[in-house]
């Protein structure tokens, strides 16, 4: 049994590349494993500034991933904010990490290339995830492609900081997607909060069917084959088992397939698989009271886990001063 462990940041709704990037995988993993999951606000202050929307979007996510199946009973399942250890270990890590790697950082380089100006929470950004996963024993942490960089950095941290001050820290393996990368979005780059061309796991059935319907396609004749090198093709393959996803390339293949057929079978197909778990989110947006709890217990249970952790590297940076010899 190993323990698994990722977050998420309740920077917007959450969509379809979370899902299948990330959210179903750790819901899949908690089966077998030491589920550790939890819902990065402080992360997410480096680009929300406004109470309302960074409290909502907070539970708002955490009710998603409890309707989507993730189970807080069975796993440890927090909101980051209130295990504030965090913060005093991303400080002790902040020590021994280099300016110039988190210069090479390209969530801060893409941000600065956009000509945005990025606040000091949005540079030392990777610090304080390496503290999500070293401050509670993380050894696999499941997340898309783009978070790659992110971990190499975590893994280098822990790596360093044992060098330096004895063995304190697991050092976490990397556990990437290898089928769905990248789950594209509408416009058929990579599917994204920051990119508006996602599709919400969760919302009014018309606002979503026409998210759908509006997945690019080409131009290609109706008497032509479709490529499946496309948003819609891939989207769809999401939801097939092999065989489907053999049978949806014939379809594509064979000459008459309108695109707009191919989108409102798409649209059904997600309604259908999402059907359950819009009944557990109504479930638990009128069970509030029992979330709330959850994720307490939640917080408590990994509370006690992040203490060790710290006591440990406090220990070995010699900030208990009481025994020392003068
Ligand atoms: P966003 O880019 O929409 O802001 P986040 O950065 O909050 O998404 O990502 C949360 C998790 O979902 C991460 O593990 C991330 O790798 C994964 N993820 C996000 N978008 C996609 C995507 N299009 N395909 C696969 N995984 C994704
Ligand atoms: N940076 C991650 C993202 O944007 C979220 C995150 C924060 C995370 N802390 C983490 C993921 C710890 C895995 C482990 O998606």
């Amino acid at each position: 049994m190993k323990r698994v462990l990722s977050g998420i940041q309740p920077s917007g709704n959450l969509h379809l590349g979370n899902y299948f990037g990330m959210m179903s995988r750790m819901i899949k993993y908690q089966e077998e494993n030491d589920l550790f999951c939890f819902i990065v606000n402080y992360h997410a202050l480096t680009t929300i500034q406004d109470k309302k929307t960074l409290s909502k979007n907070t539970l708002n996510a955490a009710i998603d991933f409890m309707a989507l199946g993730l189970d807080p009973e069975r796993s440890t399942f927090w909101i980051q904010s209130d295990v504030p250890q965090v913060c005093e270990s991303t400080w002790l890590l902040s020590n021994i990490v280099n300016v110039g790697l988190l210069d090479r950082a390209t969530s801060y380089k893409d941000k600065m290339a956009k000509g945005l100006k990025p606040n000091v929470g949005l540079y030392s950004y990777p610090i304080l995830m390496a503290s999500d996963i070293l401050l509670f024993g993380g050894e696999i942490v499941p997340v898309g492609k783009d978070q790659k960089q992110h971990l190499e950095m975590t893994r280098d941290m822990a790596i360093r900081f044992n060098q330096i001050f004895g063995d304190v820290f697991v050092v976490p393996e990397l556990d990437i997607e290898k089928t769905n990368q990248l789950v594209p979005g509408l416009d058929g780059q990579k599917m994204s909060k920051s990119y508006g061309n996602t599709i919400p796991l969760f919302g009014p059935e018309k606002a979503i069917r026409k998210r759908f319907m509006s997945i690019v396609t080409d131009s290609t004749d109706i008497d032509q084959p479709k490529s499946i090198d496309t948003a819609l093709y891939q989207l769809y393959a999401l939801f097939l088992n092999e065989d489907e996803q053999k049978e949806l390339a014939e379809r594509f293949a064979t000459p008459g397939m309108r695109y707009g057929d191919v989108k409102q079978d798409l649209f059904e197909c997600f309604w259908t698989t999402f059907s359950p778990y819009r009944e557990k989110r109504d479930y638990l947006l009128n069970h509030k009271d029992y979330v709330l709890g959850q994720l307490k217990a939640g917080a408590e249970k990994a509370g006690a886990v992040a203490d060790v952790y710290l006591s440990k590297a406090r220990e070995a940076m010699g900030l208990n001063y009481g025994d020392a010899i003068v």
